[in-house]
């Protein structure tokens, strides 16, 4: 059965009409057209559709998209903006801590949920808070120093 399905995505409203069983992750490429929480697995093993719900990291692709009904949903969509990149984006360009890129829309909204709860965090922490996302391409120490520059510059911004 369809729906109507309203929450807040990215800082503005949005709607759409959804099958009664749909995935967020479904809704938000198919129905919305947001394409940076990414479908890997599919079973909420591999991070790559991680996002945001009411500041908690949760995997889009097993999500129920009625379960968001009038919550905030962040995607790496709602982190920033080419002209104005959130400190981790700018931190993972400049590091160039990507290859593929596949897993990284997943692994920056990890990062940014890790650094709102834990602004200096060691890098074990970090380790430990994406240890969900998995990267084929095999950056992740090039990824665990652009999160680690990222805190530095964002609690430098803050004094
Ligand atoms: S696609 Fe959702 S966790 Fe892998
Ligand atoms: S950069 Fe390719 S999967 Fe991570």
């Amino acid at each position: 059965m369809r729906r109507n399905l309203s929450f807040t995505l990215n800082g503005a409203p949005a709607s759409a009409e959804v099958e009664g069983e749909a995935t967020l992750l479904t809704v938000l490429r198919a129905d919305l057209g947001v394409f940076g929480a990414r479908f890997g697995c599919g079973l909420g093993q591999c991070g790559a559709c991680a996002v945001l719900v009411d500041g908690r990291v949760e995997a889009a692709c097993t999500l129920s998209a009625a379960s968001v009904e009038g919550r905030a949903v962040t995607t790496v969509e709602g982190l920033g903006t080419p002209e104005q990149p959130h400190p981790l984006q700018a931190a993972f360009l400049e590091l160039q801590a990507g290859q593929c890129g596949y897993c990284l829309s997943g692994i920056l909204v990890g990062a940014k949920a890790l650094l709102d709860a834990n602004p200096a965090p060691s890098r074990t922490e970090i380790a430990q808070a994406l240890d969900w996302h998995l990267c084929r391409c095999g950056v992740h120490n090039r990824i665990l120093d652009a999160v680690a520059l990222a805190a530095r510059r964002m609690r430098e911004a803050a004094a």
